[in-house]
């Protein structure tokens, strides 16, 4: 295993690579890698785990060629820029959603010291922002913004707030993916109605949720549903970001009896509820990386502008709360183990010196 000084990780690309399906990460120095016209090199200083990492590790999926490097945040500055780009130079200080999925090229994958990011799929942070609160939402954000603006099919926002009559529920909201969709869907105007453990309602509150259920209430369907018509919010959009069990089911459910009309729930996986889908309720499920493929226009808007001047004007927060792993790049390996084992309203990140 190389070694991780931090003088030589500053002159090193460092990187967890996977060299086949099932295998664990090992640190390995890469060459730094070069940009293409519309990319940039980012030298990371926080990245941080999502599930889809361990996933693919263990299953293989969206890999055709190993050795590879995974990962989809990362937060540094830029070091090199593609001479097609515009909105960056070297010295900004950036996060970026990246990853090998779709490109299969492991430069892209955010576990390793230099990563290529796409232009289109990065944001500038604010000065007050450290690089560890940088790290924790490029990919959840991307699927949030996918679920709320493609699939679900809500206009992109105007210069003004519109209060929309229609509640919102996200189902999931203390993971990563549910509390980048509570923000967004706050600032859209939506009433949020949200599902978290107990311990995470403040937190979710202060991010935005108008009320949160607690699912593991066996009527936390009816409670939500009773909330909604109290409010005079039918709700009409939901957005599971758990996917598993019960949750597609239970939040198709809602928006059925909630009163809404022509009901659209997205989900993070595919449909996981006991039989058929429901009639009533427009099914889909949501696909981060389309934001650098088909959807490459609206994840430019949403990247290069409106998520950086949400970031800029605190409209957006760094979330969800932030849990240290030690160990740089070979801390990579225990970030997914620590991912897979499942986390509560936390971001596992590993910081870089
Ligand atoms: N389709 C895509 O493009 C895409 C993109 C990104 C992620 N995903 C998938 O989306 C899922 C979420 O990812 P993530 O990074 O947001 O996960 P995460 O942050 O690791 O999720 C952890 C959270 O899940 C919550 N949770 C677990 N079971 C729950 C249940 N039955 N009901 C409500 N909440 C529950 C926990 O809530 P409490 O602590 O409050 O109990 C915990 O805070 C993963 O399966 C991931 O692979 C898909």
């Amino acid at each position: 295993m190389a070694s991780t000084t931090q003088t030589e990780t500053q002159l090193q690309n460092l990187a967890a690579v996977l060299e086949s399906q099932g295998a664990k990460l090992k640190t390995v120095v890469r060459n730094i890698p070069k940009p293409s016209p519309d990319e940039i090199v980012v030298r990371n200083y926080a990245i941080a785990a999502n599930p889809v990492d361990w996933k693919i590790q263990d299953y293989g999926f969206a890999i055709k060629t190993y050795p590879t490097v995974l990962g989809s945040d990362g937060c540094g500055i830029v070091t090199d820029v593609g001479p097609s780009v515009t909105k960056f130079k070297k010295g900004d200080r950036v996060t970026g959603f990246g990853g090998v999925i779709g490109t299969d090229n492991p430069d892209h994958g955010s576990w390793q010291t230099y990563t290529v990011l796409r232009d289109i799929a990065t944001t500038k942070i604010p000065d007050f922002m450290s690089f560890e609160q940088g790290s924790v939402f490029p990919m959840a954000m991307a699927t949030s913004a996918m679920a709320l603006f493609t699939n679900l099919r809500i206009p992109l926002p105007k210069s003004s707030i519109a209060p929309q009559n229609s509640g919102f529920l996200i189902w999931g909201a203390s993971s990563s993916v549910g509390t980048a969709a509570v923000q967004l869907a706050r600032n859209l105007g939506f009433k949020v109605f949200a599902t978290a453990s107990q311990t995470h309602h403040q937190y979710l509150k202060s991010l935005g949720a108008f009320e949160v259920f607690d699912y593991h209430d066996s009527d936390v369907v009816s409670k939500i549903v009773a909330s909604a018509k109290m409010a005079g919010t039918p709700i009409s959009l939901g957005f599971d970001c758990v996917s598993e069990g019960t949750t597609s089911q239970q939040s198709a459910e809602i928006l059925l009896d909630s009163g809404g009309k022509g009901g659209k729930l997205c989900l993070v996986l595919p449909w996981s509820g006991q039989g058929e889908k429901p009639d009533g309720v427009e099914i889909s499920q949501t696909e981060a990386y389309r934001a650098f493929v088909n959807q490459a226009e609206m994840g430019k808007w949403f990247f290069n502008e409106y998520l950086e001047k949400a970031l800029q004007e605190k409209s957006i927060l760094s979330a969800p709360e932030i849990q240290i792993v030690e160990g740089g790049i070979d801390g990579a390996q225990k970030a997914l183990d620590l991912s897979k084992k499942g986390v509560s309203g936390k971001k596992l990140v590993v910081k870089v010196e």
